[in-house]
């Protein structure tokens, strides 16, 4: 019987930031909704958060299954899993302590954790990772697999600083050991906090055996404090889903300038061309084409269907089978038939297309009015001319044609012309006329 408790009250004071540094995202993602999501895949009794007055509550659970327990002031790790443990109910499972500040987190790297519990039921046991650059992580005091204590950078002698094996943050603790060494924390230290890393000592000092395990998974283990470890948390996290991608049949011809989101779902055969961004809520059927220079965001991606260079897919974009959407096209709330064309400087918002629709270079939904908006519905293999503008509500209904520069207010019935521009008038020899006068004007004799 498992609970996890994932830390998530602190100050974050080290990124500078209205925003409380758990919910900083990473891949599109708080930080600790990352951590939350792995807590929950692996049906753990309960997950609780510990969090502060000032998170807003239904935010950090955006509807997940969690408890959230209150720390009412930071006072350090130890503080914040004693407010955790309070909402425990009082039987002796155990308890896998998380932070919310270590995104990169992945089930591989606890394995280690709780085939280490299987060898030793009730020892307090510590995740260690091995790491070249330390900085500020708490350093581990070991003798064989034994942890006799963990000193935190600040408390730390040079000699201590010099251990390259690290404490990450992450335990697996019995809840009973916890409930007894909790209230014997002090604030004498560096920080002037109550350490959560003082119980492993406190454990060693009334003749518990606390352990390490290492993981061989360091990098997935980053706690993210300020910004510029934030942007290598980033980093680290679109490599991890970069090559994922690719093993899963995906061509990314430059893999470092395509940036995915949490959620981005690409089926096999799509190629990606170079600097493309894919925000949340993106679905890509297999073999479609997105060239470079595109932004999507929850939208959808039938088969075949080839997008872009320089396209923006808004919310509620479906684009069908084979359709092709060029460049400088921005789309909205707009579906878009099999083998329809829009091939370039377009925007279409709350449009309904058929298949086959052609839209010529620059037409344009007006489907604002600046209070609401109003659809725009094109048949199957209707063709719209080039620089139209389509006064959304109206219909152009199937097979119907609309010339070119038109503005279409009225519906276009079907397999009709509709024309809505002003006739032409050609004046003979005038341009002739107009130079000669123009030059005459210019250079008197
Ligand atoms: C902590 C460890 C350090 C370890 C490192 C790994 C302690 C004292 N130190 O240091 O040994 O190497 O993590 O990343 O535990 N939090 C609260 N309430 C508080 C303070 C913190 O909930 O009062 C939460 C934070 O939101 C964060 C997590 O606990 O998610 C860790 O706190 P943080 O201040 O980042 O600790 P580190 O200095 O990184
Ligand atoms: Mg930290």
């Amino acid at each position: 019987m498992t609970t996890a408790l994932i830390l998530a009250a602190g100050m974050g004071t080290r990124m500078n930031s209205t925003l409380p540094k758990v919910l900083h995202p990473v891949g599109g993602k708080a930080m600790v909704h990352h951590v939350i999501d792995l807590a929950l895949s692996m049906n753990m009794e309960r997950v609780v958060v510990v969090a502060s007055p000032y998170l807003d509550q239904e935010k950090v659970a955006a509807g997940r299954p969690i408890e959230i327990a209150i720390q009412a002031q930071p006072l350090g790790t130890g503080d914040a899993v004693r407010a955790g443990v309070d909402k425990l109910p009082h039987d002796d499972g155990d308890v896998l302590i998380l932070s919310g500040d270590v995104p990169l987190i992945e089930f591989d790297t606890l394995a280690p954790l709780f085939n280490k519990r299987a060898e030793c039921p009730n020892d307090p046991l510590v995740l260690a990772m091995r790491v070249d650059d330390p900085r500020q992580y708490g350093r581990l005091v070991t003798q064989d697999d034994r942890v006799n204590s963990i000193v935190e950078y600040k408390d730390a002698s040079p000699e201590q600083r010099a251990i390259t094996l690290c404490n990450a943050g992450v335990y697996l603790i019995p809840a009973t050991v916890l409930r007894s060494l909790l209230p014997q924390l002090t604030a004498q230290n560096a920080a002037g906090e109550l350490y959560l890393t003082d119980v492993i000592g406190l454990a060693k000092a009334q003749g518990l055996t606390p352990r390490y395990v290492e993981t061989s998974h360091p990098e997935t283990l980053n706690g993210i404090n300020n910004r510029a470890e934030l942007a290598q948390a980033e980093k680290t996290m679109q490599d991890r889903w970069r090559y994922r991608i690719m093993m899963s049949g995906v061509t990314l011809i430059d893999p470092v300038s395509v940036f995915f989101s949490h959620d981005t779902c690409i089926g096999k055969d799509t190629i990606i061309h170079p600097n493309v961004t894919f925000g949340a809520g993106v679905v890509i059927e297999n073999g479609a084409t997105i060239y470079p220079f595109c932004h999507l965001e929850k939208c959808v991606l039938k088969a075949g269907a080839k997008v872009g260079p320089f396209a923006h897919l808004r919310t509620g974009t479906i684009i069908g089978e084979e359709a092709v959407v060029g460049n400088f096209v921005e789309i909205k709330d707009t579906a878009i038939g099999k083998k329809a064309k829009v091939k370039h400087l377009s925007y279409l918002g709350n449009a309904q297309l058929g298949d086959r629709v052609n839209i010529g270079a620059g037409t344009i939904t007006c489907n604002y009015d600046g209070f609401n908006k109003s659809p725009t519905h094109i048949g199957n293999d209707a063709f719209i001319g080039s620089n139209t503008s389509l006064v959304a509500p109206v219909h152009v209904n199937e097979g119907a044609i609309v010339a070119a520069g038109s503005v279409i207010t009225d519906n276009v019935p079907e397999h009709s012309l509709g024309i809505a521009r002003h006739h032409q008038t050609n004046k003979a020899g005038w341009a002739k006329k107009f130079r000669t006068t123009a030059l005459e004007l210019k250079s008197p004799k």
